[in-house]
């Protein structure tokens, strides 16, 4: 199969897209594509852990209603011709977040018209929303879009919500043997779903290929 060229754009709050990104970007590369990553930088950082729980409530409402981030000027790579584009990030409030929904604003109309686009999420459970709205922006956009790949946090409800507060608000219990981190072991995602972004990264050409989905 021929070489193709496929851009990544992601955001990451608290690791787990970057992390998930790092394993795709890797099972690309082992399939021989050209892959390149631009991670969106938010103009004014957001303090990782929240500084207070009222900042956490605030980031969460306003993402709610679809706050945007804006995010440093990146190069141009955007006005360039990809076979594949797929932007990733976490889910904020039901909606895609700030710097993404900002990213897309501002560069959106170049990067995305007639290009394929595969919507990528991180998140702790729902998704459904976020891919929705995702999906409608970059249609809007001229994008062919894809069906999206997503990745929940890998712990039981209610530890897996109650895991996500502690750890945004940087409060979750170091100690492995804690009576908590036994029913969560980690905030995020697995060892398993890491190595399934690996493989995912050797087939997703291949399968957009077969479907037809891919090329301008
Ligand atoms: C402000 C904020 C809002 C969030 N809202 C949701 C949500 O509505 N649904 C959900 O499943 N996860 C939600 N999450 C959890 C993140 O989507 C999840 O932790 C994701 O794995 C983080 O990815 P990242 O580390 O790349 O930022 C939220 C996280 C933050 C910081």
């Amino acid at each position: 199969m021929s070489k193709k060229r496929v851009l990544i754009v992601y955001y990451s709050f608290s690791g787990q897209t970057q992390l998930l990104i790092q394993r795709l970007v890797c099972g690309l590369e082992q399939s021989n594509h050209e892959v390149v990553t631009e991670r969106l930088q938010p103009v004014d950082q957001l303090p990782f852990p929240f500084t207070s729980w009222a900042m956490m409530a605030k980031v969460m409402v306003y993402s709610f209603f679809r706050w945007r981030v804006p995010v440093n000027q990146v190069n141009d790579i955007v006005y360039e011709k990809w076979d594949l584009v797929i932007i990733a990030g976490p889910t904020w409030s039901y909606s895609p977040s700030g710097p993404v929904l900002a990213f897309l604003d501002k560069y959106g109309r170049d990067l995305c018209e007639g290009t394929t686009i595969v919507p990528f999420i991180s998140c702790r459970s729902y998704w459904r929303t976020h891919y929705w709205g995702l999906k409608f922006i970059l249609n809007k956009l001229g994008g062919k879009v894809t069906r999206p790949i997503v990745y929940l946090h890998c712990s039981s409800e209610p530890w897996r919500t109650i895991g996500l507060f502690l750890q945004l608000m940087g409060k979750l219990p170091r100690l492995e043997s804690s009576w908590f981190r036994r029913r969560y072991p980690r905030y995020g995602h697995s060892k398993e779903q890491c190595a399934d972004a690996l493989e995912q990264g050797k087939m997703m050409v291949n399968r957009l290929m077969s479907k037809g989905d891919m090329g301008k």
